[in-house]
C-alpha cells in the first residue's frame, strides 16, 4: 500500500430480504417532508412504490414526488427536483430506483440551495467545493451496477451542450442510508442486468489498470471480477437465484464505494469516452463501456504489459505455459470479449444508436485524463470509436 490514504464512508447499508423494514427506524431521523424520486414505471409495476408510500405514511411524513427520472438523467429533470425542494422545503430526498435515480437525487440535493451560480457549471464542470446547504439523500436500490448507493458520484447529462458529466461529491452528499434488497432486482430485464454487471466490471478494471503495484486493492479487485463473472453466469440461467443476484448487488457496491481505489492511481478513460457516447446516443451505460473497452485495452495493453498478464492469468485463468507476455495479455482481452458475447452484451456502437457522423463529435468532446498506461490523443479516441462502430 504505497500511496497514503484516509478512508471514510458515511453510508449505512441495510442489505437483504427484510431490509425495507429498516425504513421504520431510519425515517424518524429526518424532518417531516420527504421527496420521493423515482423512474418511469418499474417501481409502480413491481409494487415497491406502494410499500414505500405505506412506510412514509406510517412515519407521518408529508410526501412530495418527482417521477419520470430517465436513464442518463438530464439537467432539466434534476432542476425540476430543485424547484420542488425549494417550494416544499424538503428534509430528505428518498431515491427509489437505479443509478440514474440515485444520481439525480444527489444532484438535486447539492443544487437545491446553490444560488450564486449555475449549479451544472459550478459543480459538474468546474468541480468547485460544495459551499451551500445539502439536503440529505437516501436510496432504495432496484437496479445494480453503478455503486451510486454508497458513493458521491452523480452523472448528469446537460442536453443543450450535449455534455454527460460526472461529479464525485464529498461524503456530505453520499446517501445517509441505502436499502439493498436483491429481490427488488429480479424484475430488471436481462439487457439491463448484463449492462449493470459490465458496469461493475468496468469500475473494477478502471481502478486495476493503472500503476504496476501489487497492493491488496489489486487482489480485492481480482476477486470481485471473478465473483461478477461467475454470478452473472448463474443469474443468466436463473434470474431469480437469490444468491447470485445478491452477490451481483454487493459486488457492485464494493466496486465503487472507494475501497477498490485505495492506495492506487486509477484510469477512468473508458468512462470518459462512454459518457460522451451516452450524451449523443442515450445508450445503456454498461453497454457503451463494453463496446469501448475492447479496442481501448487492445491499444494500451503494451504499456502496462505485466498488469495485463496478471489480469489474464488471475481473472480469466489463462495458462502462461510456453507463451510470451504479449500472447498471455492478449488472451486475457480475448477472454473478456468472449464473455461479452456469451452474455449478450452489445459491443457495436451502431447497435447502440450511434451514427458515423457522431463519432468525431464524441471524440472531440471526450475528456482525456492520462492516468492510465497511455495518455490518448483525440485521434486515438476516434480510432477506438471507429473500431467498435
Ligand atoms: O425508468 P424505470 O421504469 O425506473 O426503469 C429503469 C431504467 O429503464 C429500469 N429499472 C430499474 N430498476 C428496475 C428496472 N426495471 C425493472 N425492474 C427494476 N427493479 O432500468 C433502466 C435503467 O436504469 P438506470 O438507473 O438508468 O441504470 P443504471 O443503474 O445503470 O444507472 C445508469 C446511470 O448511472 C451513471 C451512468 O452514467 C448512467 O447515467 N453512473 C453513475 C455512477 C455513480 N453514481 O457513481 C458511476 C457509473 O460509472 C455511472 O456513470
Ligand atoms: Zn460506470
Amino acid at each position: 500500500m504505497q500511496l497514503d490514504f484516509s478512508y471514510y464512508n458515511p453510508t449505512t447499508i441495510h442489505f437483504g430480504k427484510d431490509s425495507l423494514a429498516k425504513l421504520d427506524s431510519e425515517l424518524p431521523k429526518f424532518g417531516d417532508t420527504v421527496m420521493l424520486v423515482y423512474g418511469r414505471n418499474a417501481i409502480k409495476s413491481n409494487g415497491l412504490y406502494d410499500k414505500v408510500i405505506a412506510s412514509l405514511n406510517a412515519a407521518g411524513k408529508k410526501v412530495v414526488e418527482l417521477s419520470g427520472v430517465m436513464p442518463n438523467p438530464t439537467y432539466s429533470k434534476m432542476m425540476e427536483g430543485v424547484e420542488l425542494v425549494r417550494e416544499h422545503k424538503v428534509d430528505l430526498i428518498l431515491a427509489v430506483g437505479g443509478g440514474s435515480v440515485v444520481d439525480c437525487a444527489k444532484g438535486i440535493s447539492v443544487a437545491a440551495y446553490c444560488t450564486d451560480q449555475d449549479p451544472f457549471q459550478k459543480y459538474w464542470i468546474e468541480w468547485q467545493d460544495v459551499s451551500n446547504e445539502v439536503v440529505p439523500v437516501a436510496s432504495i436500490l432496484t437496479m445494480v451496477g453503478t455503486g451510486s448507493e454508497m458513493n458521491g458520484g452523480s452523472v448528469i447529462t446537460h442536453e443543450e451542450s450535449k455534455t454527460k458529466a460526472g461529479r464525485v461529491f464529498p461524503p456530505i452528499a453520499y446517501p445517509k442510508f441505502s436499502i439493498l434488497n436483491p429481490e427488488y432486482t429480479f424484475t430488471v430485464s436481462e439487457y439491463q442486468m448484463v449492462s449493470g454487471v459490465f458496469d461493475t466490471m468496468s469500475h473494477l478494471m478502471e481502478q486495476y489498470f493503472s500503476d504496476q503495484g501489487a497492493n491488496t486493492t489489486d487482489y480485492v479487485i481480482e476477486s470481485l471480477l471473478k465473483s461478477s463473472i461467475d454470478n452473472l453466469r448463474v443469474a443468466l440461467k436463473n434470474p431469480q437465484d437469490y444468491e447470485a443476484r445478491s452477490n451481483i448487488m454487493w459486488n457492485a457496491t464494493l466496486a465503487l464505494n472507494t475501497v477498490t481505489g485505495l492506495s492506487k492511481t486509477q484510469d477512468w478513460q473508458v468512462h470518459m469516452i462512454e459518457h460522451q457516447l451516452g450524451a449523443y446516443t442515450d445508450c445503456a451505460h454498461g453497454m457503451g463501456l463494453a463496446a469501448v473497452s475492447l479496442p481501448y485495452y487492445r491499444l494500451i495493453y503494451k504499456f502496462g504489459l505485466d498488469k495485463f498478464v496478471r489480469y489474464a492469468t488471475q481473472v480469466w485463468g489463462v495458462s502462461a505455459e510456453g507463451k510470451t507476455k504479449e500472447q498471455i495479455a492478449l488472451e486475457g482481452i480475448d477472454a473478456l470479449e468472449a464473455f461479452t458475447k456469451e452474455c449478450g452484451i452489445v459491443t457495436s456502437l451502431e447497435e447502440l444508436g450511434a451514427t458515423k457522423e457522431m463519432l468525431p463529435k464524441i471524440a472531440e468532446s471526450t475528456v482525456i485524463l492520462g492516468n492510465g498506461y497511455k495518455k490518448l490523443t483525440t485521434e486515438e479516441v476516434l480510432n477506438i470509436l471507429e473500431e467498435c462502430y
